[in-house]
């Protein structure tokens, strides 16, 4: 069991540098098993995730070297294996071998993919689209094993545009015949840096970022490089808390369209930031004020941010109103911020927070990554001692995160008992 011991309120300053984003290479390693060339991944982070992922593919056969933010990936002996649910459970992205594998090879096995408990987070918009494609799909105790003798381009419409889904069926059509269009499709950022390098590979994508995306299939794809884009939820992130400690704190190495969402609210709030296109510079602003916050899909305020910003709110003076309308289950960090001192009506999926209000430093618990995180923004401005228990969920997203805070003035200690 890995814990944080931050002692609050420091002021922070100097500059805190962003790494690459885990939901992109997340998916651009699997994705690299559409071909048995030779990969390069630059700007890789050095999360648990990506170590996770990298035994995956060691499994599967790939040989793989990471070095200084460099992944290599040489799949010359990639073989299609069923993957265990001690590798599948660890991540939700294990779901994108079904869209690689099955690319390739025309069958994946794989059982039902982890990652937070925010919700039921059911995998039927990726299933329903794997079947019009041409996959036949079964499912056996939680095991998913699909098939096909060949993949057709279809249009396929999506209900909601889920992230996962539009990769996986950008994955699957790449190597399928004649034209796929997804209609809904999700405009996350990491949408557009996997189809960057599936083109790279040789995939023929247009529209990647926008609601329509068309892909004409492709006979096979061959070996290319990408660069991970910045991680826009660690920048947010960091971005939040110098909002509330920063004396001249630059975050850099960020993406600035990527946290328009963000900035705005931010802004709306009274924070004093020096924008850049690729830095912020943010300082402690006084008289924060109250501000209302609902997640939503790109260019929407991503719910990924929507735990640490409801930590700032505590700080806004008057009355918030926070609702998440991703997930079904993203406030149970929520009880914790109460626990500290904040003042906080919630129900359903919303919850009015009303500050300003000091916190005071207390034993909590990271339920999941984001609610990790919003502990991790509420201990380091709280009075006192706060010990945030189970932080193995925050490390599988924020990279050298103990290192980064200290650096610029944080006094944070990670113990592993
Ligand atoms: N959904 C369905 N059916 C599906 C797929 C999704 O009902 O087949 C629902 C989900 O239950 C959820 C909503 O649609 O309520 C959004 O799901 P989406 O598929 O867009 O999310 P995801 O691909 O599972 C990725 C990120 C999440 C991030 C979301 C939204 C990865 C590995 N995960 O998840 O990241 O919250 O997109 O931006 O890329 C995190 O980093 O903390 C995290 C949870």
């Amino acid at each position: 069991m890995k814990k944080l011991i931050i002692r609050g309120n420091r002021d922070l300053s100097g500059e805190i540098h962003i790494g690459g984003a885990k939901n992109s290479v997340v998916a651009l390693i699997p994705a690299s098993c559409l071909t048995k060339g030779k990969c390069v991944i630059h700007n890789v982070p050095d999360i648990s995730d990506v170590g996770i992922l990298i035994k995956m593919m060691e499994y599967l056969g790939s040989k793989i070297t990471y070095e200084n933010e460099v992944l290599t990936i040489d799949n010359k002996n990639l073989k299609v294996k069923p993957i265990p649910t001690e590798y599948s459970s660890c991540l939700r992205a294990s779901y994108y071998f079904m869209g690689s594998l099955g690319g390739l090879f025309h069958h994946a096995e794989i059982s039902y993919p982890g990652g937070c408990t925010i919700g039921a987070r059911p995998i039927d918009i990726h299933i329903n689209s794997f079947k019009k494609q041409g996959f036949k799909v079964t499912e056996k105790d939680g095991t998913y094993t699909l098939d096909t003798h060949k993949l057709k381009g279809q249009d396929i419409f999506f209900d909601f545009p889920s992230v996962g889904a539009t990769i996986n069926v950008m994955l699957t059509a790449t190597l399928a015949e004649g034209t796929t269009r997804i209609i809904n499709a999700a405009r996350e950022p990491e949408i557009q840096n996997v189809a960057e390098f599936l083109n790279n590979m040789g995939a023929d994508i247009q529209g990647a970022g926008t609601a329509e995306i068309i892909i004409h299939g492709v006979k096979e794809l061959h070996g290319a490089e990408v660069t991970v884009i910045p991680d826009r939820i660690e920048g947010g992130t960091y971005l939040i808390i110098g909002a509330l400690l920063g004396k001249n704190l630059k975050i850099s190495g960020i993406n600035r369209d990527h946290l328009f969402s963000l900035i705005s609210k931010l802004k709306d709030a009274g924070v004093s930031m020096k924008i850049n296109k690729d830095s912020i510079i943010v300082n402690k602003s006084k008289n924060l004020k109250a501000v209302n916050v609902k997640t939503s899909v790109y260019p929407g305020f991503p719910t990924d941010l929507g735990q640490p910003m409801s930590a700032f709110l505590t700080q806004c003076k008057g009355e918030s109103l926070f609702e998440e309308t991703i997930y079904e289950n993203r406030l149970r960090h929520i009880p914790y911020l109460t626990t500290m001192g904040a003042n906080i009506k919630s129900w359903d999926k919303k919850a009015v927070i009303i500050g300003n209000t000091q916190l005071k430093g207390r034993k909590v618990k990271a339920t999941d990554l984001r609610a990790g995180a919003s502990l991790l923004v509420a201990g380091m401005i709280a009075n006192g001692i706060t010990e945030v228990d189970n932080i193995e969920h925050l490390l599988r997203g924020y990279e050298n995160l103990v290192h980064k805070l200290n650096t610029v003035g944080a006094d944070i200690k990670l113990i592993d008992e």
